[in-house]
């Protein structure tokens, strides 16, 4: 992370950011409304232009509004500042092309231009199918070099289906841009509360010598939705939730919570210590790939007093999809910290809450002296970093209930970034793309890094894709997802937390 303020020193020079898939979803709901938020803290370099790149015939006019509908719905704080939004966009210009078409990479070059700065930052938020082809014609446009500046792209995940796909994807990358242009963009690591993780361990003496094997029991790591698939049928029938966040939001949190202290703070100490983290889970494959993880698929149930349908009856999903939307893996960090620790991962859309916590669970006491009366538990010593919503970290602890007995039950300690900063953190996005304009990439993912997480997530695929799919697991809506993933863990006498 970078040591510069980012708040005090925005970039000093013009830039141009280029969205190609202007119109899809992820600029109106993440892009414009973090860059909007970065313009109202003074954050943008001067001067700033968004260029949108697309196939549909919109004029000029037609993205601005979309833009700025897409700031008022989805913006972070109201009222929205009229005056920075419409600064933002008087100094936006649509491209209309396909992406295929090589004329249209010439109209970018004019429009880019025209505007008159050299730092570009390219910005892939298309359906990942055309990531390649918009690659290419980069390159054989000549767009990726310029006299006086940089050029940069953000490769928003997902990067590849597989490892041989990312892999893929990668060398055309390289065809075309050196490694330090290119910001694979995984936006959990911009969360406030995930770079926290970091800030907790490395920033804190207390909590190293107690950070390993000999007292932590064993670690969770959920990312629970309540979301079903939504609109996004057409993507996620492909990926599932192993592809869609296991392989990169889950990983990236287990590996943040992992690591090593880097040497440096800087991209390249921290982004070795993750990549070592990777290496020491290894590749998990057949048997031992099924013995350790479970799928399932919801089934109609009830959220929040909602009738939801079942992932089959969906929108655009195929009516005997064999597609998980809940997952969850028992993996183990075989190195000198971790070895023996198990690290449980879930995940799922349609579960009772939004939540995405780490709970590192202490081990037992070595002898009980409270006996009845500890209502605790015996290990009641539960630290648990929560990343969304209620940003915070938690520690449970068996405390005397007050009186004349010698009674003890468990309490709650509890940090809130609400309460102790202030208002909801930034977004993601909004850090990641000043972090971009810097030039700083420690919080996006290096290729041997993807590389990684893939060779791990790939096992498990090819052993789930050995294996009769039509027997696949189900759980109702709004309950904690499916029988096969409290079977898993209780085989270890352990219990997933309550979410
Ligand atoms: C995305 C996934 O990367 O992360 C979505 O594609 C998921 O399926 C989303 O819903 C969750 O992000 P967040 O920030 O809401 O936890």
């Amino acid at each position: 992370m970078p040591e510069i303020d980012l708040l005090n020193e925005p970039c000093s020079e013009g830039v141009a950011i280029v969205i190609f898939g202007v119109t899809g979803d992820l600029a109106r709901r993440k892009l414009m409304p973090a860059l909007y938020e970065n313009a109202k803290n003074n954050q943008l370099p001067d001067p700033f232009y968004i260029l949108g790149f697309a196939r549909r015939p919109w004029s000029h006019e037609k993205m601005r509004n979309v833009l700025r509908d897409g700031v008022m719905e989805y913006g972070r704080t109201s009222p929205v500042d009229e005056d920075v939004l419409d600064s933002l966009l008087e100094n936006s210009y649509y491209v209309q092309s396909t992406f295929q078409d090589i004329e249209g990479y010439r109209k970018l070059d004019e429009a880019l231009d025209r505007v008159g700065v050299q730092n570009t930052l390219f910005y892939l938020a298309s359906p990942p199918g055309w990531y390649s082809v918009i690659v290419d014609n980069i390159g054989k446009s000549k767009l990726e070099t310029c006299a006086d500046g940089w050029r940069r792209i953000v490769v928003e995940k997902p990067f590849g289906r597989d490892l041989d796909t990312a892999l893929d994807l990668d060398s055309k990358l390289h065809a075309v841009f050196r490694e330090d242009q290119i910001y694979r963009m995984d936006h959990y690591l911009g969360k406030e509360t995930v770079q926290n993780i970091l800030a907790f361990r490395f920033g804190n003496g207390i909590f190293e010598p107690l950070w390993n094997r000999k007292y932590i029991d064993h670690i969770q790591i959920t990312m629970a939705e309540t979301e079903g698939v939504g609109t996004r049928a057409g993507y996620y029938e492909k990926s599932g939730v192993i592809r869609d966040v296991f392989q990169n939001h889950l990983l990236q949190l287990l590996t943040l919570t992992a690591m090593e202290a880097p040497v440096v703070f800087n991209e390249k100490a921290v982004r070795d210590e993750k990549v070592k983290v990777l290496k020491s889970i290894g590749k998990i494959t057949g048997d031992a790939a099924l013995e350790n993880t479970c799928r399932a698929q919801y089934v109609s149930g009830t959220i929040d007093g909602q009738r939801v349908p079942s992932y089959r009856d969906e929108p655009d999903v195929d009516p005997n999809s064999t597609t998980e939307t809940f997952m969850a893996a028992r993996l183990f960090v075989n190195n000198w910290r971790w070895a023996g620790v198990p690290f449980y991962l879930r995940s799922g859309k349609r579960l009772p809450r939004r939540i995405t916590e780490i709970a590192i669970q202490y081990t037992q006491i070595p002898l009980s002296l409270f006996g009845q009366r500890n209502l605790a538990g015996e290990a009641p010593n539960v630290l648990v970093l929560q990343i969304q919503p209620d940003e915070g970290i938690s520690m449970f602890l068996g405390a005397k209930v007050p009186g004349g007995v010698m009674r003890i039950e468990p309490v709650r300690m509890r940090f809130s970034y609400a309460e102790a900063f202030g208002g909801e953190p930034p977004e993601a996005y909004e850090r990641l793309l000043l972090d971009c304009m810097l030039g700083d990439a420690t919080l996006f993912t290096r290729s041997d890094e993807v590389e990684e997480a893939w060779r791990l997530t790939n096992g498990i695929i090819e052993a789930w894709e050995a294996q009769d799919f039509q027997n696949l697991p189900v759980y109702e809506a709004g309950t904690m997802g499916p029988q096969c993933a409290r079977d898993f863990i209780h085989k270890d006498g352990r219990e997933w937390r309550e979410i």
